[in-house]
């Protein structure tokens, strides 16, 4: 049977959840450049796009550095907060788990309440503006090593709970003890936070079973190669262990040639629970429609796939059990609104979530 194909406006209109996107890589490229004179940074070009452009991982995490550097008053990561959830809201995200990485402000002297009152101000003006709903996840830095993540999740404890969810890891991938973060990840879980990881983007496989068997990580961030490994890929199938992939953002930090050739269909065939993610929206120059309609021209997806994938995604998230179904049902209420529109079949569930 041929996929029905959704346009580009039926795809944005659509209802979506993103778990995997950093506030700084989600800021627009004229804010930043706003910021950094405001700030007195000095960026080594006039518009920060100009370098976006990347050679691997390390190349990006050294621009997404200087990204990190023009946010330094509270009022500033209020601003890109905002305008972030503002771009999402119109590309249909309608709840969203979002990163932030305070190390490098840290580092530059700027207070952590500082950057936490302007997230969640940020956070707040969003939602009475748009009605989106965002939980903030805190990445730790993971070459500023395991002593940094204890300091870090140490100051997340004074922050409201209904806002900080979780504590994530990201930036490089090789040369990283992975396994000493055993304990302040053990100690965020036992504070009450989420964890998650970014595991096997440019590394081995063999860092997502460190993430998920040694540091009991509940989610996994890209977990690229996944596949390469039987045992864990069935253990992490088994467990419903969530992946977030981030086509888009693994072609231009160049892991792949085309999104074409990423393992997000694979992956679902094995029966993996994976979501689909920006990342960086604005450094990548998307946001979750356009990564949507991606989708669908190289996976050859059709209504169906993509309302998978955002029940995937609600599933995936941090929410309570009720209001998953709650949106899951609302979710699949507007995909068959959209279908009714778009002239097809409505479909037809074995089972559709309980009240
Ligand atoms: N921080 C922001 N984006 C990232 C990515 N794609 N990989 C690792 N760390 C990141
Ligand atoms: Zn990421």
């Amino acid at each position: 049977m041929v996929a029905e194909l959704a346009s580009q406006d039926h795809i944005r209109a659509l209802p979506k959840v993103e778990l995997h996107v950093h506030v700084e890589g989600a800021a627009r490229p004229t804010t930043l450049a706003s910021l950094a004179k405001n700030n007195e940074v000095q960026l080594p070009v006039a518009d920060p796009s100009d370098l976006y452009v990347y050679e691997g991982l390390e190349d990006f995490i050294a621009v997404y550095e200087l990204v990190c550097r023009c946010l330094v008053r509270s009022e500033d990561f209020e601003r890109v907060t905002y305008e972030s959830l503002e771009l999402a809201n119109l590309a249909g995200v309608r709840y969203r788990e979002m990163f932030f990485s305070p190390t490098f402000a840290l580092r530059r002297g700027v207070a952590f309440q500082t950057i936490w009152q302007g997230l969640t101000a940020g956070v707040n003006e969003a939602r009475k503006d748009f009605g989106i709903e965002c939980k903030l996840i805190m990445d730790i830095d993971k070459p500023s090593g395991a002593d940094s993540a204890q300091e870090l999740i140490g100051m997340a404890l004074t922050c409201d709970r209904e806002v900080l969810v979780g504590i994530g890891g990201d930036a490089g991938e090789f040369g990283i003890d992975l396994g000493a973060f055993a304990e302040p990840f053990n100690f965020a879980r036992q504070s009450g936070f989420k964890t998650t990881m970014h595991l096997s983007e440019e590394g081995p496989v063999s860092d997502i079973a460190v993430g998920v068997r040694e540091l009991g990580i509940e989610r996994i961030d890209h977990g690229f190669h996944l596949l390469d490994d039987e045992d864990l890929t069935r253990e992490v199938v088994e467990r419903q262990i969530p992946v977030t992939a981030c086509p888009t953002s693994n072609v231009e930090i160049g892991l792949l040639d085309s999104l074409s050739e990423h393992p997000v269909p694979s992956m679902r065939e094995h029966g993996v629970l994976v979501s689909i993610n920006s990342d960086n929206a604005e450094m990548f120059r998307i946001d979750l429609a356009d990564e949507f309609v991606r989708v669908q021209d190289a996976f050859g997806y059709g209504l169906d796939d993509l309302e998978d994938l955002s029940i995937a995604a609600v599933e995936s998230s941090w929410l309570d059990e009720v209001s998953k179904k709650k949106m899951q049902r609302d979710f699949i209420a507007q995909f068959q609104k959209l279908r009714s529109e778009m002239d097809v079949h409505a479909r037809v569930f074995d089972s559709l979530p309980e009240n």
